[in-house]
């Protein structure tokens, strides 16, 4: 299996109400970003990152990919519009030698290596399976103009669905492929008829949205670090540790020009 990660991360954060992309923003003194790909770079079996970003912030993604040293992260590309757009973006500057896609959210810093390995490990046996939780709260439909109930849903078979979710490159192609719309990856291969497991995600495994979650990752982050669940992240390199890991001279290619 030659697995590669597409990092959707080209959310405005308008609902974290931050004037940067929301990955952009420091969780205990750095990105958000820094955090999620810093997992990734842990995980034995990602062989490289695409890093999707909002257009106008390439360079500057970029830059905290060059600063922060991960050397996983093939390309950074633009994103769309969409989560949809921008996975599409991702999948275009896949190496041709990845035959596994793992589908990680750049807003969810507090996956944990142990997560993504469980999930490749599982996806020798499977074409597609995404992480997931059984749902705690009582979930209901509302009805959106009288705000009146209309069903009380059976919480025994109901499931978060988080990120990574993990498919056959050519399955994943082939769900993208005729401009569908979907806020995960599986509702667009659901759609192909073609079975997609859940396998045990991690409560913890928060996707950062509104104001309220920055506090909160940043708290599980600590926790994890001072128990030693967590490398943290890795500090910026600087300048001389650059040029050593790259024996002086700058990888030509390593970062390349994504926007399609
Ligand atoms: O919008 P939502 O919270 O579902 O975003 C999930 C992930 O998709 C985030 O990491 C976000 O940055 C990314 N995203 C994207 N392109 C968009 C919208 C969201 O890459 N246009």
């Amino acid at each position: 299996m030659n697995a590669v990660a597409i990092i959707p991360a080209a959310g405005r954060g308008e609902r974290l109400g931050a004037h940067l992309p929301k990955t952009l923003v420091e969780l205990r003194g750095r990105p958000v970003i820094v955090h999620t790909l810093a997992v990734f770079e842990r995980v034995a079996g990602i062989s490289g990152v695409i890093l999707v970003v909002p257009p106008e912030f390439v360079d500057v993604y970029r830059r905290v990919v060059e600063r922060y040293g991960m050397p996983k992260v093939l390309a950074v590309v633009a994103g769309g519009a969409t989560r949809t757009c921008s996975v599409r973006n991702g999948l275009s500057a896949l190496p041709s030698e990845a035959d596994y896609v793992v589908v990680h959210d750049g807003a969810r810093p507090l996956v944990t290596v142990a997560t993504v390995e469980r999930g490749l490990h599982l996806a020798l046996q499977a074409k597609a399976l995404v992480a997931a939780v059984p749902v705690k709260p009582t979930i209901k439909v509302v009805d959106p103009a009288t705000q009146v109930i209309r069903q009380t849903l059976d919480r025994s078979l109901l499931w978060e669905i988080q990120t990574p979710q993990i498919f056959e490159r050519a399955l994943l192609e082939r769900a993208y492929a005729d401009g569908a719309e979907a806020t995960d990856d599986a509702a667009l291969v659901e759609r192909l008829g073609v079975p997609v497991k859940v396998f045990p995600g991690d409560y913890d495994n928060l996707k950062i949205t509104t104001p309220g979650d920055m506090p909160l990752a940043e708290a599980l982050l600590a926790r994890e670090e001072s128990l030693g669940l967590r490398s943290p992240a890795s500090r910026p390199v600087k300048q001389k540790e650059k040029s050593a890991r790259r024996g002086g001279k700058r990888r030509p290619g390593s970062i390349k020009n994504g926007e399609d």
